[in-house]
């Protein structure tokens, strides 16, 4: 949930550690947010010279806050150190919560990202030992864990290993320490990720690799249960379990992403220049897999054969939040397409629903960052309920990928933003594709309708871009506006646009803070319609198809009860009766939910921009949720 960046550089480097992790930490920083803090000790590499005790500086707030601090200079000259941005889950947000914790000597500072669960039994056995504790977490506990062991031994890494083992939960951590002019960096991975890199004159580790990018390419992720020391030039990796550790080697990944694709280049907001990437994004996620004469799709290195394909007798999808509502799409394209059984499920719901598997069932988990725990535990169960296991995913090397094996890469490249914009028209894009893949196995798509499919996507990318002007999200901003004091907002859909009704009000809320619900456009008469007045505002899809009479049906019952109208899509109907109209081009209505997404992420977008509110970061929010 949170960030960690460690890094250790020779002396004589021109970086200031402090700098270095504070660079690290304004990467990392979408991840959670409540507080910051670095702690960092000078060492001479290679002398027996002793190094100087960690210092530490922590703030509550956003980074600046601890910027601010770090202006008088006083961490300044050193060259290892630790940082981490929080999103407590064990007491508040506040200076003295907030990482680094030292043991009560400072001869170590401690970042964790996770929860450790039996920290209570665990703090009340080192009160009992006489341990002062100067905050409410959970990490301070393993703080002082590895704290009295390295103040026996002078062995951090033994010392991590050790506590870590009397530890239950999950956890990415990491320890920087001094103990008789020796110094060490130690990280370990039980859940959260966390990747290393080994540099021509140094060593970092973070939780993401968008933290290393600016100094290497090439990094190793780690896997559960590992453990690596880093020192400069040399990362060695080790096993958190055995007395001793067992060395491991783990893969190099060289990473391809350009680190430009990380920055806002001139949009205000990472939001905005994500939904603005979506044309591109569709172009990335169709390149070199459409096989247009044949009418079918190629995914790269997916192993799938037309056997196995037809052997599928039930599709599992398993996700949260936005990729959930990406799933029900996909449950549409996939029975609608290929005629297989579908089920969707909240992940967090399904791993404690005591779930049947059938056989020829395939698990298919959707995440954009591979990370969310829930999601990974979901498809842990499904996977030893004996269903095969497939991912769309928009990280590779993520735990999903690497747990699933099978994946389908959605290419959305980096997503900032906490409010997920890109990614989710990725996953979109990947399940149109995998349901074309489906039915061309088993025959429910000939190659006639194969070509179709192949052609209506290339046409996509036009309509996509027509949306993606300055004067089309200039209309919506204005209709934004018109109904900024309204008091909640309803989304209708219906179909393959249901959940992307569903979308649009999950993107309200999470930005503005406004009250917003998304349901089938069909349902409204049996109960929402209580709410229809003045004061609220709903705002219909209406795709140009099968169920659009049904869904103008919604407007006129809304409308007979006084309450405002948007009315979004391509029904022209529709739109004649809307009190504000944002129309999208007509496409196939397999496609259809690709494009009207679009200006519902703009609406929400436009909202909470002209609310002032905190658009990349909103309030409580974290990017990936990595504790369940
Ligand atoms: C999206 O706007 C959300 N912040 C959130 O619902 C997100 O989609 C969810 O947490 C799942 O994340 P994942 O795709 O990384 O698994
Ligand atoms: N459980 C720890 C805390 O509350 C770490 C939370 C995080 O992952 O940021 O401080």
């Amino acid at each position: 949930m949170c960030g960690i960046v460690g890094a250790w550089l020779n002396q004589g480097g021109a970086e200031d550690i402090a700098d270095v992790l504070i660079e690290g930490l304004r990467t990392l920083e979408y991840r959670g947010y409540d507080s910051s803090g670095i702690g960092v000790l000078r060492t001479d590499i290679g002398s027996s010279s002793s190094a100087e005790n960690v210092k530490v500086a922590r703030r509550q707030g956003r980074l600046e806050n601890l910027e601010e601090v770090l202006k008088d200079g006083s961490l300044k000259g050193a060259n290892v150190g630790v940082g981490h941005t929080r999103w407590a889950t064990h007491g508040e947000p506040s200076d003295e919560n907030a990482h680094p914790h030292t043991d009560g000597s400072n001869h170590i500072a401690l970042v964790h990202n996770g929860i450790i669960e039996n920290y209570l039994e665990l703090r009340r056995e080192l009160e009992a030992d006489g341990v002062v504790f100067a905050s409410e977490t959970d990490t301070e506990v393993l703080t002082h864990l590895v704290g009295r062991e390295y103040a026996k031994s002078g062995d951090l890494g033994g010392s991590l290993r050790a506590s870590l083992r009397r530890v239950k939960g999950y956890y990415a951590v990491s320890v920087v320490g001094n103990m008789n002019g020796a110094t060490e960096l130690a990280c370990a991975r039980q859940g959260p990720p966390l990747c290393v890199a080994t540099l021509e004159n140094g060593a970092m580790l973070a939780s993401d690799v968008l933290a290393v990018l600016p100094h290497t390419r090439e990094v190793t992720y780690l896997v559960d249960g590992d453990l690596a020391i880093l020192k400069p030039g040399e990362v060695v990796i080790e096993t958190i379990a055995g007395e001793a550790g067992e060395s491991v080697e783990r893969e190099v990944t060289v990473i391809d992403w350009d680190t430009e694709a990380a920055g806002k280049s001139g949009y205000e907001h990472f939001m905005l220049k994500e939904i603005f990437e979506q044309s591109e994004v569709l172009g990335r996620a169709i390149h070199d897999r459409l096989l247009p004469t044949v009418g079918d799709v190629a995914f790269e290195g997916d192993g799938w054969t037309d056997p196995e394909l037809n052997g599928i007798g039930r599709v599992q999808i398993l996700a949260c939040g936005t990729a959930l509502h990406a799933g029900i799409v996909a449950r549409y394209l996939i029975e609608g397409l290929a005629r297989i059984p579908v089920e969707v499920d909240y992940a967090s719901e399904y791993r404690y629903c005591d779930p049947v598997v059938s056989p020829g069932t395939l698990a298919v988990a959707i995440s954009q960052s591979g990370e969310t725990a829930d999601t990974l535990a979901a498809m842990r169960l499904a996977q030893e309920l004996g269903a095969q296991a497939m991912a769309i995913c928009n990280v590779q090397g993520s735990t999903l990928t690497r747990d699933c094996g099978r994946t389908i890469l959605t290419h959305a490249g980096p997503e900032i933003g906490v409010a997920s914009t890109k990614a989710f028209t990725a996953q979109l894009i990947a399940a149109y594709l995998f349901a074309l893949r489906l039915g061309r196995a088993r025959g429910t798509i000939d190659e006639t309708e194969g070509r179709k499919m192949i052609e209506e996507l290339r046409h996509l990318r036009p309509k996509l871009e027509g949306l993606l002007t300055t004067d089309y999200s200039d209309h919506i901003r204005k209709i934004a506006k018109r109904h900024l004091d309204a008091k909640g907002f309803l989304f209708l859909g219906r179909g393959v646009n249901y959940p992307i009704a569903l979308e649009g009000a999950l993107k309200l809320k999470e930005i503005s803070y406004v009250h917003a619900e998304g349901y089938a456009a069909g349902e409204m008469k049996h109960g929402p319609i209580a709410l229809i007045e003045p004061a609220l505002t709903t705002l219909v899809i209406n795709t140009k198809g099968r169920v659009s009479d049904k869904v103008r049906s919604a407007i006129e019952q809304v409308k007979a009860r006084k309450g405002p109208v948007i009315a979004l899509g391509s029904d022209p109907l529709s739109a004649e009766l809307g009190d504000d109209v944002i129309d999208v081009p007509t496409s196939s209505e397999w496609l259809s939910p690709i494009l009207n997404v679009v200006p519902l992420q703009l609406f929400s977008y436009h909202f909470a921009d002209l609310k002032g509110c905190d658009i990349d970061k909103p309030r409580n929010l974290a990017k990936s949720v990595t504790v369940e």
